[in-house]
């Protein structure tokens, strides 16, 4: 195996984990957000604000076919799987693809004060959950397995990832 993709929301551990996984399988980490920033020379706060969401999802498009084939431990964006296109590269990669799933009280415990996520400015309670929901149509539609992170350690998740590829 040198190849998996890790998907869910925002807050779910993918870079954590993915770090985690890519330290014990000794593959590199590919962090989809760090290289689209990497790209734009720009945070993705800072292209949300500048260019807006479709211009961010076009890079977030364009860096996902970039890095797809490459062999590493691929932390997706919380919204990489809601274009088509996109959820379809991810089913075709012929790479295990791994959804953290974490409940919508633990997410929002997680990222709370966060201010780096410009999607979570603004929502309320039910616009949360709104997309928390949509999302995870998304997630089910692209993984291969899922994996229930609540109340369990970076480590635990990551054996229990292993015990599963
Ligand atoms: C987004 C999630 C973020 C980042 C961008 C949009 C989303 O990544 O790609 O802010 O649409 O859920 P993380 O899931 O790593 O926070």
């Amino acid at each position: 195996m040198t190849r998996l993709i890790l998907i869910g929301f925002m807050g779910s551990g993918k870079t954590t984990i993915g770090r985690l996984l890519a330290n014990a399988l000794r593959l590199p980490h590919l962090d989809l957000d760090d290289l689209v920033a990497a790209d734009a020379n720009c945070s993705i706060a800072q292209i949300f604000t500048d260019q807006g969401e479709a211009y961010f999802r076009d890079l977030e498009s364009q860096a996902l076919i970039s890095v797809i084939r490459k062999p590493g431990i691929l932390s997706t964006g919380g919204g990489t799987p809601v274009r088509e296109e996109n959820r379809q590269l991810l089913i075709d990669s012929d790479t295990p693809v791994v959804f953290l799933k974490a409940s919508p009280e633990v997410i929002v415990n997680r990222l709370k004060g966060d201010h780096n996520r410009p999607l979570l400015r603004q929502l309320d309670t039910n616009q949360f959950m709104e997309l928390y929901r949509k999302r995870e149509w998304f997630y089910n539609q692209a993984a291969d397995m899922t994996i229930d992170t609540d109340k369990k350690t970076p480590e635990k998740i990551m054996r229990e990832i292993l015990a599963q590829i």
